[in-house]
């Protein structure tokens, strides 16, 4: 294992009963401060593959490390405590206030009322939604706002480690790239180590540090976002086909414009 690695993957393989294997030999690593983004398919095992890193659940074969330490030897809850965990469909609970929502983890570790209130105010802003948010259940919120909530909620406890499981897959294109943008400066303000799901490659590009492509539980490819421009593997390439495709429709719009 790497020196400095937040979060270390050693052959690791998930099987659910008779299947194919969920991941098959799976290894990657996470340096501390590092923003990686997995990318692949439905299916692929992306959300297995973070259940395993927060111990929801256990790999069948290999090793998990966080900090160095086997995943497998640490307490579950408290390590689900330390990491934070974005949801693909934000959970948050219905019948909750946002400040509620987003206490969730200060009220289990104990923290006293007035800290719990201070950090919600600081965690609101960190967001970047208003204070008068506290009160509103989440029906009342946008999908974008939610998923703020969402993202707050899991900085609570101020952890090292973020998780997030396709978080702006729901949201529309302009939300998303807010979303993903304002993260991204969360993330480099934060001092975070973000292990980042999601089935867009272009969402990929435009924020991670590094980008590992899973395909049928295994990663096939793994390089910073300029390396899969011309990535041999044949998926890879399949992946980029679309952003390609994108980029080169609005350099002949531009162009056309100039003509
Ligand atoms: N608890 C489970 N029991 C049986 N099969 C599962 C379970 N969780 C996931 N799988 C299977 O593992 C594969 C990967 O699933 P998943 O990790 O959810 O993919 P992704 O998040 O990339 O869409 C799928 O074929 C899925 O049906
Ligand atoms: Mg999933």
């Amino acid at each position: 294992m790497a020196q400095g690695s937040a979060i270390s993957v050693e052959t690791v393989s998930k099987r659910f009963g008779n299947g194919r294997a969920a991941l098959d030999g799976v290894s990657l690593e996470v340096e501390r401060g590092e923003f990686l983004s997995v990318v692949g398919a439905s299916g692929s095992g992306k959300t297995t593959l973070l259940r395993l890193i927060n111990r929801l659940d256990d790999p069948s074969a290999g090793t998990i490390r966080l900090g160095g330490v086997d995943a497998a030897s640490l307490d579950p809850v408290a390590l689900r405590r330390r990491i934070g965990y974005v949801f693909q469909e934000v959970g948050l609970f219905p019948h909750m206030t946002v400040a509620e929502n987003i206490a969730i983890t200060p009220r289990l570790l104990g923290w006293e009322r007035a800290r719990i209130d201070s950090r919600v105010e600081e965690l609101l802003d960190l967001v970047r939604l208003d204070a008068n948010f506290r009160t509103r259940l989440p029906h009342e919120l946008s999908g974008g706002e939610r998923q703020r909530v969402g993202v707050a909620r899991a900085l609570a406890a101020a952890p090292e480690t973020v998780l997030m499981d396709e978080p702006f897959a729901a949201l529309d294109p302009l939300t998303r790239e807010a979303l993903g943008q304002d993260y991204r400066t969360l993330h480099e303000k934060l001092g975070l180590t973000t292990l980042m799901i999601t089935h867009d490659m272009v969402e990929a590009l435009s924020l991670a540090d590094r980008i590992a492509v899973l395909r049928a539980g295994t990663l096939v490819a793994q390089g910073r976002p300029a390396a899969m421009i011309d990535h041999a593997h044949p998926y890879v390439h399949e992946l980029m086909e679309s952003p390609r495709k994108l980029a080169r429709r609005v350099d002949a719009l531009l162009a056309a414009r100039e003509c």
